[in-house]
């Protein structure tokens, strides 16, 4: 090995941050074998520096100047793992037209001001990776950008959100309720103590606005992302659905039809025989359908300080690779993407409907389904008098023509409620 070392500054010392640093320094010889270059870490910044970070730090490394650590001539390969959007956003545009790569781990960031960070990078001639942020230690922005891009893909699903998947499983296995479910995760550190982002699908429409725009070349932002949370999602729905053979996730999915793409995170009815449905706790896949490729899927930790640092540093050593040899990688500037409003998005649906046990009402509940061209797959009754209850699982339909079947089934007198209504995905 001759080169000199390429000298690392790291934004940000937190989960990702301080793993990252433990990986470089473990990990620095072997990589120095397999690629002739040394990573060092030359500065790390943070907001406090007295705090413990439970990481070797050489004296003088620890910086809360995090410009300075990005205008610094020692630092030649800058990561972000700072997270949100200010003063992330700024400190990469900076870090770009010094000529520095960038890795980011920052979903939120990238999903919101993405198209503006890689035009930076492509007028600066440097990378900007982003492995970790979608999907944290599971290897999958690379191969759907490289591997995969020759692929005609039709679809991505993915169950991209740890939490949510944490708190469905136990809800499944341990028949608990929403609320416990949640409490259970809150105290294993899996979810925040608001978790807004996560239950309500917010960090999974980021990550859905990031697989979309790479996996289709064309550009989304979490704002495009149609949204639906977890945490109306009760136990009878979950024991009603594996009473028919299915599992409750939270999927993300990306589509293309007709030249349009629908992006959209929902809980969704997923076959027990299906691969994402066997992704448990807070394990996270994606799932690709591509013509020629057939089905993929990739799995692992979907987030946690190491799997996702391990992310980083693959990106890392690529990105110091490229810098030795003088080129970079590009996404291009991606045009903005055709979007399939949800209203047109077509799926299969579960409904179930508490109704009042009289003659007829089979009938006018069937009527509503078929005004609205929405055709029943299969049905159960159950239960008498007040307990009646209908189970429907309908072929694929437009989300309009379900959503007025709905309207219309909510003023039926025969209809005492709609207890559930799900989509089922991937029969
Ligand atoms: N954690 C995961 O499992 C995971 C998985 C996938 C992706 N990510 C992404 O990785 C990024 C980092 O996540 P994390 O969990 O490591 O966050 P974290 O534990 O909250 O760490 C954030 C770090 O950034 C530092 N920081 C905050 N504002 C700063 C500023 N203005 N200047 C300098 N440093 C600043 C903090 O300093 P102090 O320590 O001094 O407060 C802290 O060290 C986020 O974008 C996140 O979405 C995380």
């Amino acid at each position: 090995m001759t080169s000199a070392p390429v000298r690392v500054g790291v934004l940000g010392c937190g989960n990702v941050g301080a793993a990252l640093v433990e990986l470089v320094r473990t990990r620095a010889d072997d990589i120095a074998a397999r690629t002739g270059l040394r990573l060092e870490v030359a500065r790390v910044a943070v907001r406090s520096t007295t705090k413990e970070r439970g990481v070797e730090l050489a004296p003088g490394v620890l910086t809360h100047d995090a410009a300075g650590l990005v205008n610094d001539p020692d630092v030649d390969v800058v990561v972000e793992v700072i997270g949100g959007i200010e003063p992330a956003r700024e400190l990469i545009l900076a870090a770009i037209k010094s000529g520095k790569p960038v890795v980011t781990a920052n979903k939120e960031l990238l999903a919101n001001v993405g198209a503006e960070l890689f035009a930076a990078a492509e007028t600066a001639g440097v990378d900007l990776l982003f492995e970790a942020a979608v999907g944290g230690g599971i290897p999958f922005i690379r191969p759907l950008r490289e591997s995969l891009a020759g692929e005609e893909i039709r679809r991505v699903m993915g169950i991209v959100n740890g939490t949510t998947n944490y708190i469905l499983t136990r809800m499944t296995e341990a028949g608990v309720s929403y609320a416990d479910a949640l409490a259970e995760a809150q105290s294993l550190g899996y979810a925040e103590r608001d978790p807004t982002a996560d239950v309500e699908g917010f960090d999974a429409g980021a990550k859905a606005a990031i697989i979309a725009s790479i996996a289709f070349g064309s550009r989304v932002v979490a704002g495009d992302v149609y949204r639906e949370g977890i945490a109306g999602i009760t136990p009878a729905d979950i024991a009603y659905a594996a009473k028919m053979g299915y599992v409750v996730k939270l999927l993300a999915i990306a589509e293309r039809h007709d030249g349009a793409l629908g992006v959209r995170v929902h809980p969704a009815m997923v076959p027990a025989s299906h691969p994402l449905a066997s992704v448990r706790d807070s394990f996270n896949a994606v799932f690709v359908e591509g013509d020629a490729v057939g089905e993929l899927m990739f799995y692992g930790r979907g987030a946690g300080g190491f799997p996702t640092a391990s992310a980083v540093l693959g990106d890392l050593v690529d990105a110091a690779v490229n810098l030795h040899k003088g080129s970079h990688g590009s996404i291009g500037t991606l045009a903005k993407a055709v979007l399939r409003p949800i209203d047109e998005v077509e799926s299969a649906y579960y409904l179930n409907l508490d109704v009042f046990d009289r003659p007829g009402v089979l009938a006018s509940v069937a009527g509503v389904f078929g005004r609205h061209d929405v055709s029943i797959r299969s049905m159960e009754q159950e239960g008498l008098g007040g307990e009646a209850r209908l189970v429907f699982i309908t072929h694929r339909a437009r989300e309009a023509a379900v959503q007025a079947t709905l309207r219309d089934l909510h003023h039926l007198d025969a209809v005492d409620r709609i207890t559930s209504v799900l989509r089922v995905i991937g029969d």
